[in-house]
Formats: structure tokens, sequence, C-alpha cells
């Protein structure tokens, strides 16, 4: 279902791990569309993950990079520009990691120094990517940059836990950023607030298989998976949503609109 809607449009994709990630799937959907795109992860993914098969496959190369590093960012930027020919016109932060989700602590006994590392990982990187691309003048007027979140931002989901605060600082980054962005040269900035999705990162939440089950009776489409999610992302970088800008997207068949599902009451 290929529209050229990506064609000579040029990106860097954060995130893919394995064919399950979201990134994965919006690379692929990219290449798709035309776009000429640059793969990046942290390089512990790179050892752990599958992304050398979707670089082979979409033809593209990977720049490792920690996202919380800024060093690290500055040379995916520099090096992506060049191997791209030219600045660029869109980036996805696909990115995601609760330190004390990993380490399985209740809310309530949070360990702080991993709660900074996880909004570092989670949140702050979003900020760094903005912030690294705008000093080296990176992106092409019109250009979108998108991040993926989640509703716990807004609601409360209690085995969410410190992600929920995550992806609530990653959305008003989102905001803030995309003033300063569309002022500088008219680039969009915004979340994708996304359904749960089985996924490595998703996954990791506790009772995520159950969650997923009732997501989906409580969304009158049902959830939304990372294919239709792909799509969403081509569109947002492609031009036929110039105007839209900071804002939190929701994809998720419904379910941020949702009060009470008779279906839910009857099982
Ligand atoms: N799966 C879900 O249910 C769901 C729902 C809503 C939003 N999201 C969001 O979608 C995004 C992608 O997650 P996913 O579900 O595809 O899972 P995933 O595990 O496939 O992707 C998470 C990615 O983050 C990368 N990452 C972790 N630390 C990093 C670092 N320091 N530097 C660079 N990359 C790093 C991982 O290597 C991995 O590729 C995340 O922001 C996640 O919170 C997921």
């Amino acid at each position: 279902m290929a529209n050229g809607l990506l064609q000579g449009k040029k990106g860097i994709i954060f995130g893919a791990l394995d064919s399950k990630s979201i990134a994965w799937k919006v690379a692929e959907r990219c290449v798709e569309e035309g776009a000429k795109i640059v793969l990046t992860n942290a390089p512990v993914a790179m050892r752990l993950g599958e992304i050398n098969e979707l670089a082979t496959k979409l033809q593209c190369q990977i720049i490792p990079a920690d996202a919380t590093n800024l060093a690290d960012l500055e040379n995916l930027i520099s090096q992506s520009m060049e191997i791209l020919g030219g600045k660029l016109d869109f980036v996805l932060h696909s990115i995601g990691m609760s330190v004390n989700v990993r380490k399985k602590k209740d809310y309530t006994d949070l360990n702080y120094d991993w709660m900074q590392t996880t909004f570092d990982v989670s949140a702050i990187s979003f900020h760094k990517v903005m912030q690294v691309a705008m000093k080296h003048d990176a992106m092409n007027e019109w250009g979108s940059i998108l991040a993926l979140s989640y509703i716990a931002a807004q609601r409360t989901f209690p085995d969410y836990s410190e992600m929920a605060e995550s992806k609530a600082l990653l959305e008003s980054f989102a905001r803030s950023f995309g003033y300063h962005w569309a002022k500088k040269a008219r680039v969009r900035v915004n979340t994708i607030s996304q359904s749960p999705t089985i996924t490595t990162a998703g996954s990791g939440v506790k009772g995520f298989t159950d969650f997923f089950g009732y997501a989906e009776k409580m969304s009158p489409l049902g959830n939304a998976g990372a294919d239709a999610c792909a799509d969403y992302c081509v569109a947002m970088f492609s031009d036929l949503t110039r105007m839209v800008t900071m804002q939190n997207l929701f994809h998720d068949g419904g379910f941020s609109s949702m009060g009470m599902a008779p279906e839910l009451i009857e099982t």
C-alpha cells in the first residue's frame, strides 16, 4: 500500500530492537514510502537485538548511540547528515526503559537513582536529541519530530510505575520544544500515545497480558497494533500533517475516550 508519501525525505529512527519493536515497523513503512533512513540504538542493543537484519533488509546504515549521551548524539546527527546527503526531514524517538520496573521495585518503594536513569533514558533523551539536532541545524523546514507515549501520562495505571511520570515529562518536552522548533524552522514536534503493544518494552510491565486483553475490550476499535502505529507515524512525517504540532495524539482505538464498556461488564 505504498503511496510515495515520504519520497525524497530523510530521517533517523531510534529504537528498533527486534521485529516486534514499534520502531522496526516504522522503519519498514518509511522506506516503503520512499524515505532514506539511518537506524540507531544503544550499543548494547546492537549485541542483543536483531537490528543488523533490519539494516540489511532496508539497505540502510546503523549508527550506535546511547540516547542519553550527548557525544553519541552529536556523532549520530553529523554522521547521519553525511550519509543521507543533507539535513533531516524526520526523527522518531521510540525509546523507553524503567530500571525500577525491571528490578520489580514497588511504586511506593522506588530507588531514586534508578528513577533518574529511567527519566534520562525515557524522556530527557528526547530533549537531548532535539537540542543536539538544533545546535547542528539538522532539520529541514517543515520537518517532523515524533516520540511514542502512553496514556499513563494522564491516567493512573498502577503497574506502569515511574514510566507514567517519564511519559508526562516526554509529552511536556514535545510541547515546550515544539514552540522553539516551530519558530526556528517550522518543524513540528508531537507525541503519539499508543495502545498497549506486545514488544520487549511493553511486555516488561507487570500484568501486561491481562491488561492488553482489558484494553482490547475497552477500545471500540480494539487495540491499535504496531503496524497501524507505523502508518500513523508515516502520516505524521508526511507533508499531509504540516500544521499539527505540540500535540499528544492518541492512537488507541478509542480507549482514551471511553468511560464504560458494556463488553467488559459482560465478561
Ligand atoms: N509496547 C507498548 O505497549 C507501548 C505502548 C505505548 C508506548 N510505547 C512506547 O513505544 C516506544 C518503543 O517501545 P517498544 O514497545 O517498541 O519496545 P522495544 O523494547 O522494542 O523498544 C524500546 C527501545 O528503546 C531502546 N533503548 C533503551 N535504552 C536506550 C538508550 N539508552 N539509548 C537508545 N535506545 C535505548 C531499546 O534498545 C529498544 O530498542 C517506547 O517509548 C515505549 O514506551 C510502547
